[in-house]
């Protein structure tokens, strides 16, 4: 038992910071957020406590306000603090990035400066494929290895830069300058539906004004205490969260 839910023994499947399991109902799965903290393709990984719920309820958060935005989500319901039921999808195998600001792997590829902002959100979307190191994938390649329909993609395109304006707008008022995030998308029935989580670990999240970093590049890069700056990003979004 987790909360509400029936937890099996084993995950149908183990990612590097959330267990998925099945559910009582077929049409939905179990996630449960662990306290697991990876980079550089888990090369590095270490364990924080307290991690799986602060990403969890995060996540929760943005998935509730982006559907009220009228964007689907896999979110249902929380059955405990650490874990969400989701709607089962079949997912799309691409991590699809906005980015406002140039950061990470943008200013290893290209000659671009750190902290530039960029004239307009910037979609880049990768392969899902730890093997081969998650590749940059283009439109042509996810169309003729039927990864998706140029219709499909288009959506899952707008539906990225539309979960951006919202996100961009609320964290503004919250002191803090979203410079890129990771997206990950399924199907069900015909509808494409935002799934996996938005959390400190999917985001870069600078400070407005001093810029430092809340978000995993603090733990990429050793630039201190990581579930503090979790911590403070949660007392931002949500004051009353009592983290
Ligand atoms: O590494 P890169 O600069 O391309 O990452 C862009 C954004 O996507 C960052 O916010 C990063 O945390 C997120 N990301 C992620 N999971 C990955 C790759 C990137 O959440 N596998």
């Amino acid at each position: 038992m987790r909360g509400t839910s029936v937890i099996p023994a084993k995950p149908l499947y183990e990612g590097k910071a959330k267990s998925v399991y099945a559910s009582e109902n077929p049409d939905e799965l179990i996630v449960v957020f662990r306290n697991d903290m990876t980079a550089f393709n888990g090369v590095k990984h270490d364990q924080f406590t307290d991690k799986g719920r602060l990403n969890a309820t995060a996540s929760e958060f943005f998935m509730k306000m982006l559907e009220a935005e009228g964007i689907p989500t896999h979110h249902i319901r929380m059955s405990a603090p650490d874990t969400m039921i989701v709607r089962r999808l079949e997912m799309i195998p691409l991590e699809v990035i906005v980015r406002n600001v140039a950061a990470g792997s943008m200013t290893k590829k290209y000659p671009v400066k750190e902290g530039m902002v960029l004239d307009r959100p910037v979609v880049t979307i990768d392969y899902k494929d730890d093997e081969r190191g998650d590749p940059m994938i283009n439109d042509d390649l996810i169309e003729v290895l039927h990864i998706l329909t140029a219709d499909e993609l288009r959506k899952v395109k707008e539906m990225a830069l539309h979960v951006n304006k919202v996100l961009t707008r609320f964290f503004d008022k919250c002191g803090i300058r979203l410079v890129d995030f990771k997206l990950e998308f399924g199907k069900a029935d015909g509808t494409i539906y935002l799934g996996d989580e938005i959390s400190m670990d999917s985001m870069r999240l600078w400070d407005k004004k001093t810029g430092e970093s809340f978000d995993k590049d603090v733990y990429r890069f050793d630039k201190g205490d990581v579930i503090a700056a979790y911590r403070n990003v949660l007392k931002r979004i949500i004051p009353d969260s009592g983290v």
